[in-house]
């Protein structure tokens, strides 16, 4: 039997939707006390003086820990850059922790951040990045920020006949996950007990232990499930760090809740960008040259980079590309992750200057990306270990029934609403990652899979004991699975759409070993899988384990040396918009995708679902606005920050090329999915928008005033 490609059901749904599945807020500590932070109110200067008198004085104040009085430690380590943690008084943005208030609850502690007396000195603030675009600077955090191949000048001079030169901007984001920031510190006899709401247990084990300058081994930190993260808990932010240093104070252990309005600069955003995209093609439309730039802001003391630029590098066959990217410093909260990051942002802009050839073009903008299809990687001159996406693009507008569009805007109505079609393709790189896992097969046949990965809601609790059953032969109603521990197998972050294939891969060879074992055990190769248990008592053990590992070498994104390991897309979309009110609605979405071998089709479907409602989102909906009087977040809730709701969402449409085995990407034949699905949303709306109304608009989210504005 094969297990692979079965769509079962989520083994934790009923724990989930019960109520009974723990989270980190949840766990039960004895003799727990509660922190709470007091945040800079200023967006740049310094603290001048901090009375805690007040606070102190409350009921249940156990202490109030400010820089003045805090442990001194090393700086925490994050992917853009080290963090001070309450080790001085200089103030980078509004929302910085200042002080921490620990107290024996919740509230008391709440109370007591609120009687803390923190008197500034203001200094002037650089709030708005698009003011000082002349001071961005190249920062390599984590891949080189140019890239070139021919020369794209001289292309655009001599052999462009039709021309796209345009300035794409995209809003600041916040992932807002359903559960907040939180972490709960425990040392027993010098050794760290962390319960961390993250993605990644043992980035957050590395960068504590760094700070704290102690050994990892002395720092273990657990997790069951994580309520969402998007990025938002993928790298360590100061919160991580407070709790532990506040547990050291107090003596007992704390519990670090953030607020939901604190997480907004308590941990990183999707910055905005300015990007511009040129783009030079024949009259038959081929591309000649594309040149790509972007600009984000970033904090003052570190450089959150959002590659927006490299899907550039991989997207169409062209003989002259270059991309840049660059951040101006200012007085905002560093950058981070958020779902898709990078891609998910430049393809909004990529995917909207191609539609825009199109229209120059006077051609379909589903034949343009047909003929401008990259049989190989452009920049790199290396094949990709698979690509479907001309069965992407087929596929989709078969589904979508493309080919009824007429091609001239406003040329479609329903009544009173003018209807929209558009599209736009999807790329995403697949990180591989070493991860290791071990199996273990019991006398009763039940088979164990331990793995130190988090549950963050993408379904691991389904696949990876799925992935072992299939290679042992047994149920996967037999097989489940322990994670969210660093006393576990080490395991890559549950970040870049990395886990299936190597935390997946890891499990596969831990199997496959376990079942070399149980055969030689067996002394018969062909030994039945119904009688692994009874092989074990024969032999007198109660259990087998095996481990297995895998370690794919290559660059941290999933590049090899001679090939270019990429997932691809195909988004078709339909908009509605009523022309007084120019309100546009989502109506129908047809996405098609190139991912590898789809190890459970039902959590493979839920993850790209999933997806598109995040590029609605970022196509209409999602903007943290900045108040440049106060240097702040305008709304650090979801009454002000507008995210999809049910009556937004129409009918998704999402569906896989089943047929692809990428035996390049992973032993497993898989690639990393889960962000994929959020590419090629928002630009495949704003193409609807402008077919629908003939108004184009640059600028994500698209707003019902931008429209009306254009309009009038
Ligand atoms: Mo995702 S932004 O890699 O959590």
């Amino acid at each position: 039997m094969s297990a692979i490609g079965l769509p079962l059901t989520r083994p934790d749904g009923p724990a989930k939707v019960t109520g009974a599945a723990r989270y980190v807020a949840d766990t039960p500590v004895d003799g727990l006390t509660h922190a709470a932070l007091v945040m800079s109110s200023i967006p740049a200067g310094r603290v001048t003086a901090i009375d805690a008198a007040a606070a102190l004085a409350a009921a249940g104040l156990l202490a109030v820990i400010t820089h003045e009085n805090a442990p001194r430690v090393a700086p925490l380590p994050n992917t853009s850059g080290p963090f001070e943690v309450l080790q001085n008084d200089a103030v980078l943005h509004e929302g910085q922790a200042v002080a921490v208030v620990v107290a024996e609850t919740y509230e008391q502690a709440q109370h007591g951040a609120e009687l803390v007396e923190v008197s500034y000195e203001r200094h002037d603030a650089r709030l708005d990045f698009r003011d000082h675009l002349a001071d961005a600077v190249s920062v390599n955090t984590f891949q080189d920020p140019d890239s070139t191949v021919g020369d794209v000048d001289a292309a655009l001079a001599a052999e462009a006949e039709v021309v796209v030169d345009e300035v794409y901007r995209t809003a600041d984001r916040h992932q807002n996950p359903m559960e907040n920031l939180v972490t709960i510190a425990e040392w027993r006899e010098g050794d760290l007990i962390l319960h961390s709401a993250t993605q990644w247990i043992w980035g957050d084990r590395a960068a504590v232990a760094a700070a704290l300058s102690m050994p990892v081994e002395r720092v273990r930190v657990m997790n069951e499930f994580v309520g969402g993260g998007f990025g938002a808990k993928v790298d360590a932010f100061p919160y991580l760090l407070l709790a532990p240093i506040a547990a050291q104070v107090v003596g007992r252990p704390v519990r670090l809740a953030l607020p939901k309005a604190q997480t907004y600069t308590g941990s990183g955003r999707q910055p905005a960008t300015e990007q511009r995209v040129t783009l030079g093609a024949r009259r038959s439309g081929t591309l000649v040259a594309l040149r790509h730039t972007s600009v984000n802001p970033t904090s003052i003391d570190a450089g959150w980079v959002e590659y927006s630029s490299v899907c550039s590098r991989t997207m169409y066959a062209c003989p002259a590309i270059e991309t840049r990217n660059r951040v101006v410093h200012v007085n905002l909260p560093r950058g981070g992750p958020m779902r898709a990051p990078h891609e998910g942002v430049g393809m909004a802009a990529l995917e909207i200057a191609m539609d825009e050839l199109a229209v120059a073009l006077d051609l379909d903008p589903l034949e343009l990306r047909i003929r401008n299809h990259a049989e190989q990687d452009p920049t790199r001159g290396v094949p990709f270990s698979s690509k479907r996406l001309l069965d992407c693009y087929a596929r989709g507008a078969e589904r979508f029934g493309w080919a009824a569009r007429y091609p001239e805007p406003r040329s479609m109505r329903d009544g009173r609403d003018l209807i929209g079609w558009g599209m736009a393709s999807a790329t995403m790189p697949s990180p591989r990652a070493a991860s290791a896992a071990r199996v273990t097969i019991d006398q009763h046949g039940d088979v164990l899979v331990e793995t130190g990965t988090q549950e963050i809601g993408t379904g691991v609790h389904t696949i990876l004991p799925q992935i072992a059953a299939d290679a042992l032969g047994v149920p996967p109603t037999r097989t489940r699975l322990l994670l969210g521990d660093t006393t576990l197998p080490t395991a890559f972050g549950s970040y870049g759409s990395s886990t299936t294939i190597g935390v997946g891969s890891a499990v596969l060879d831990a199997a496959r070993t376990l079942r070399a074992r149980l055969n030689e055990l067996a002394a018969d190769a062909s030994a039945e899988p119904s009688s692994y248990g009874q092989t074990l008592r024969e032999h007198g053990l109660e259990r087998l384990s095996a481990d297995g590992a895998w370690a794919p070498g290559g660059s941290p994104l999933g590049e090899l040396d001679d090939v270019s390991i990429h997932t691809f897309g195909a988004v078709f979309a339909e908009v509605r918009i009523a022309e007084d009110l120019c309100i546009p609605r989502l109506t129908r979405m047809v996405g098609v995708y190139s991912a590898g071998r789809i190890i459970n089709p039902r959590t493979a479907h839920s993850q790209m679902t999933g997806g598109m409602i995040w590029g609605l989102g970022h196509a209409l909906l999602e903007s943290s606005g900045v108040d440049l009087n106060l240097g702040r977040f305008i709304s650090k809730n979801l009454a002000g920050y507008l995210v999809p709701v049910n009556a937004d969402v129409p009918e998704l449409d999402a569906s896989f090329i089943e047929d692809e085995f990428d035996e390049i990407a992973s032993t497993l034949g898989a690639k990393g999915i889960g962000e994929l699905g959020a590419v090629g949303v928002a630009p495949a709306i704003a193409n609807a928008v402008f077919h629908a109304t003939g108004v184009r608009i640059r600028q994500l989210p698209i707003r019902p005033e931008m429209l009306l504005a254009a309009t009038a």
